[in-house]
């Protein structure tokens, strides 16, 4: 398969064709990270109301959010109820504390072990940066540990592949400098940035060198990080912006859903995060409406190049500022 692949008349604007592999990737994803507070139980119950009443067939997963053997426990039953592994799209990232390349596999794993599947479809290098085991978060400075250049690591992944552990590999939070410097040692080229995105921070720049690589760009945090428990009060709230709640009117549509629409139509993927059952519902309820140009420009013009995730991740080795971790993009 390559990347040639051309989807279906009713598959397009619902999935993204990957380079290398040719993986229909779905647009739409379920962010499965929750925050302190909330229950496996409510976790558990979300997901599997996404997949099996909502239509979710990409779940966004992470050994860090410890809670990977709880989404395997949830994939049993929707497998018992008649969903096939190949209708799932499942995506995983390797945590910072398992950069050394004699780590990546076992890593990689025990993460099946938890999801209780036999592969992944995708597997990212969850941050630029690798940490002592039992570092604190934030991490201090003396958690950080040098890796001497992402190839050791990035040649695991591609054995990952070629023993077919995982379809198709990939990174997070990658600047398009520390990408490209991947770009030219890679084999198998990553095929996935996921980052933080959404109309406070468009990553117009990031997203150009994405789309002059062939690397589909994936949003984390595609409503802005939106969750009112932790959102410092100067930081604006993207889903009562005036333009998008006036869009929204103008379709019949919540905030939210006009933000994730935008995402889809510039062809980035969204895992927005909820465990409300109306809201996992409301989210996924994007593809019966489109944007016109107007409406995306609108859009596009609230750019404020504004972080809500505070990386935390800038280290002696990467950049000691955050600005500098992100390459100044
Ligand atoms: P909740 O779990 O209570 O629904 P992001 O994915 O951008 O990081 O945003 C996640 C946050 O947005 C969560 O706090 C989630 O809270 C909230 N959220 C998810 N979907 C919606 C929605 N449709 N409308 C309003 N808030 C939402």
């Amino acid at each position: 398969m390559t990347s040639q692949r051309v989807l279906a008349e009713d598959e397009r604007g619902r999935f993204a064709v990957l380079s290398g592999s040719g993986g229909k990737m779905p647009l739409l994803g379920l962010g499965t990270w929750v925050p302190p507070g909330v229950s496996m139980s409510d976790l558990a119950s979300a997901v599997q109301h996404a997949i099996l009443n909502c239509g979710y067939r990409h779940l966004d997963c992470a050994s860090v959010y410890k809670n990977e053997d709880v989404i395997g426990g949830v994939l049993e039953n929707v497998f018992a109820s008649g969903v096939g592994r190949e209708e799932l799209w499942l995506t995983s990232k390797l945590w910072c504390t398992a950069m050394m390349p004699d780590e990546v596999r076992p890593a990689c794993v025990d993460t099946l072990k938890n999801l209780r599947v036999s592969y992944l479809d995708l597997y990212l290098i969850h941050w630029p940066a690798c940490l002592r085991k039992g570092h604190a978060w934030p991490p201090r400075p003396e958690d950080f540990l040098h890796v001497p250049g992402i190839e050791g690591t990035w040649r695991e992944m591609e054995k990952l592949v070629e023993d077919g552990l995982v379809k198709n590999i990939g990174v997070s939070n990658f600047s398009s400098v520390k990408l490209e410097n991947l770009w030219r040692v890679a084999r198998i080229k990553p095929a996935v940035n996921q980052v933080e995105l959404h109309p406070l921070l468009q990553q117009s720049k990031l997203r150009e060198y994405c789309s002059f690589r062939g690397i589909h760009v994936s949003a984390y945090s595609p409503l802005g990080g939106n969750d009112h428990r932790a959102r410092p009060p100067e930081i604006p709230n993207v889903i009562t912006l005036p333009s998008v709640v006036r869009i929204g009117r103008k379709y019949n549509k919540t905030a939210a859903q006009i933000v994730l629409r935008w995402a889809t139509q510039l062809g980035v993927s969204v895992v927005p995060k909820s465990t409300n059952h109306g809201r996992v519902l409301e989210n996924s309820q994007l593809f019966d409406f489109e944007l016109d140009q107007d409406d995306l420009a609108s859009i596009s013009a609230e750019d404020r190049h504004l972080r809500t995730n505070a990386s935390k991740m800038h280290n002696p080795f990467t950049g000691a500022t955050e600005e500098a971790f992100w390459d100044h993009e």
